[in-house]
């Protein structure tokens, strides 16, 4: 078999790519140059062209014109710009859904999503499929071959949803693939409860809109199924790239911890994993969300280099108050793309637009020119980014595996549980958040990882896991790693079926723990708690009636009907050590039981200390050091380093004011 192409062919003889959206079909031809000349100027090498231009394409069905296109590609590959060429299928044309209106997505209550915005389109829809294939291969043969072609990009942000008719019949060939037969479909989905009972294949729908909650099994499939019936769609659109272009890269731009699509299973079927990163601006928890999104890239990609496909050079217009970033800002977070394992750091957009729904979306070339604070910083960017091409390819190490699993976070996040206030991305994150403040590199990682070459792997919440998981994870502690549980776990099988007994039941034997009630705090009342050695600290929301067999309590319930009860248990197991956290502690705490596991695991982070928003991340030989803080931050250095931003040599302690990135590298 002959390897793939992958990020490796973008970058070679490139270095870091440097670009964005370019939609030079709402541009008048005259300023295609300018265009050109501006990109060339700022050090831009990829540029991401049509991913909506299916209309301009296809102006009526079968009828095309790609001349325009074929100039602008000529034009970036006579610039020295590789192209990002999309395919246009996001958003169809309004004659597709005006003769086909099957093609348009419904909704759960019944209603039909129209044409007039984008995205309109039923993943399950025979026309819409078909025709989307046909532009898809009329693009592949047009270009097969043209220089500029560098990567294809099917689609944008994959993420519909449709209850239609067609949809059903789809979801029911589905289920019948996963479940065989109607009986063990309705043992699958617990339909003795409320009368649910199937009896032919043809009454089963998509969970539509119902008087009361719909069947928590019955959800969970949905989601697998709408996750695989838009995977089917992207992988004919691939299939027929590949067919024309084998040699050319393929994406589609992900969305970092998006719900609607298990990114799990889509990974493993691109040549290059890409994604689009907006961090809200107002958020203080933004930079190590952020670093935790670029650390699934990086998992999703197998540990390979991915590409930072849009972000923002300012404020967005999607969010009903959209603040603007300061100065220093997009750089700061593109350099923390790169230093996370990016090998290419993309804009949306390359121009801003002048009309349509997203003319208050900040670009590299804003309304009012290229002769602005703004684009100079773009440039200023482009050039700094060609000093660190040795960067381009390089891992970044990380001895800490976090899981997480899609399915789990769709069983967990249904009505009609203990509590809404715990989710799947919160849990995710605040266990994330004390190992990212000591500078310890993570890999986000699915259940089934291989997690052999891990010292410590933490599972924050994983309410569904599956036999095979549950015993690789005990497996893996037993054999000498350190495993951190997070509270609720263990709870449900793939059916999302509660697992009767002690819970979690299939963790049971490896945590030396088990429980019996679930008790969710009131909102405002803190869970006192207290450590072995006697001081105190605070969880909240969430409690569990747990008993240690085996384990250790490390910290107790303080008070109330718990006083006593273990809190959180740290458990001997084979040659390694499984801890369990029964409730949900503060940060401060949390970073406590981090600093002990870390030590169980002989684990450090990149330097030996931090201060406040300082982030440090090692890649190759390169260790980046971000600051996130409001302060200018001193950080102690343990030997000489250059900085290959500035050339600086920085001896003994690096100073960083906000926003100041350095990439040191040893060595004076
Ligand atoms: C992305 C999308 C782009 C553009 C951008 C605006 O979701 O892929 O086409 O809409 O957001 O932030």
């Amino acid at each position: 078999m002959t390897a793939r192409p992958g990020m490796h062919t973008l970058t070679a003889g490139r270095g870091l790519l440097f670009g964005g959206d370019y939609n030079p079909e709402q541009w008048p031809e005259e300023v295609w140059p300018q265009d050109a000349e501006l990109m060339r100027a700022a050090g831009v090498n990829l540029v991401t062209v049509g991913v909506f231009s299916w209309a301009r394409l296809e102006p009526e069905p079968d009828i095309r014109d790609f001349a325009w296109l074929d100039r602008v590609l000529d034009l970036m590959h006579e610039n020295g710009v590789a192209v990002d060429l999309a395919t246009p299928t996001a958003s169809p044309p309004p004659w597709l859904g005006h003769r086909w209106p099957q093609t348009l997505p419904v909704d759960e209550s019944g209603h039909r999503l129209w044409y007039g915005a984008r995205n309109q389109f039923c993943p399950s829809s025979p026309v819409y499929r078909e025709r989307a294939l046909s532009i898809v291969s009329a693009l592949a043969s047009r270009y097969a071959g043209h220089p500029a072609l560098a990567l294809w990009h099917v689609g944008n942000e994959y993420g519909q949803v449709c209850h239609c008719d067609e949809s059903a019949a789809a979801f029911r060939a589905w289920l019948r693939g996963r479940h065989g037969d109607l009986e063990t479909l309705n043992d699958a989905w617990g339909t003795t409860f409320w009368s649910q009972r199937y009896g032919d294949w043809a009454e089963i729908v998509p969970p539509r809109r119902a008087p009361y909650t719909v069947n928590p099994s019955q959800r969970l499939d949905w989601r697998r199924f709408c996750s695989d019936a838009l995977l089917e769609h992207y992988r004919a659109e691939r299939d027929v790239l590949r067919e024309h272009t084998p040699g050319t890269p393929v994406t589609t731009n992900f969305m970092g911890l998006f719900k609607p699509v298990d990114y799990w299973s889509w990974a493993a079927e691109e040549d290059i994993v890409s994604n689009d990163w907006y961090p809200e601006p107002g958020d203080p928890l933004a930079p190590a969300r952020t670093a935790l999104t670029h650390d699934l890239m990086r998992g999703l990609a197998g540990g390979r280099p991915w590409l930072l496909m849009e972000q923002a050079t300012s404020a967005v217009n999607w969010r009903p108050h959209n603040l603007p970033k300061p100065p220093g800002q997009f750089r700061l977070e593109s350099l923390q793309a790169l230093a996370r394992g990016a090998d290419g750091l993309c804009y949306f957009q390359w121009r801003a637009s002048r009309f349509g729904a997203e003319r208050f979306h900040a670009a590299m070339v804003p309304h009012a020119g290229p002769d602005t604070r703004l684009h100079a910083a773009v440039r200023a960017h482009g050039r700094e980014l060609r000093g660190l091409a040795r960067v381009a390819g390089t891992p970044v190490p990380a001895r800490v595996a976090m899981v997480f699993d899609w399915a789990s976070w769709w069983a967990l996040e249904e009505r009609g549980r203990p509590s809404d206030r715990i989710n799947a991305t919160d849990q995710l994150l605040s266990y994330y958040l004390p190992l990212w403040e000591r500078g310890v590199s993570v890999d986000v990682v699915p259940p089934s990882a291989d997690l052999s070459g891990y010292a410590l792997v933490v599972a924050p919440n994983l309410f569904l896991v599956g036999d095979r998981d549950a015993a690789a994870l005990t497996a893996y502690a037993r054999g000498g790693g350190v495993l951190v549980v997070g509270p609720f776990s263990g709870v449900v099988d793939e059916r999302s079926h509660v697992r009767t007994g002690r819970f979690p039941a299939p963790l049971r034997e490896v945590l030396g723990a088990s429980g019996e009630e679930w008790l969710p705090a009131p909102d405002d009342e803190p869970v006192r708690c207290r450590w072995a050695g006697g001081a105190a600290f605070t969880a909240r929301t969430w409690t569990e009636l747990v008993a240690a067999e085996g384990a250790e309590a490390v910290a107790e319930f303080a008070d109330g009907d718990l006083a006593g009860h273990p809190a959180v248990l740290r458990h001997r197991a084979g040659d390694g050590v499984a801890w369990y956290v029964a409730t949900m502690p503060e940060a401060a705490a949390l970073g406590e039981i981090a600093e002990r596991a870390l030590v169980d695991a002989g684990v450090a982070g990149a330097l030996p200390r931090l201060p406040p928003g300082v982030e440090a991340v090692r890649r190759g030989d390169v260790l980046f050091l971000l600051n996130h803080g409001a302060e200018t931050a001193a950080v102690p250095l343990p030997e000489p380093a250059r900085d290959l931003l500035t050339g600086a040599v920085a001896d003994g302690q690096v100073t960083l004011a906000p926003r100041d990135v350095v990439a040191l590298r040893p060595g004076a």
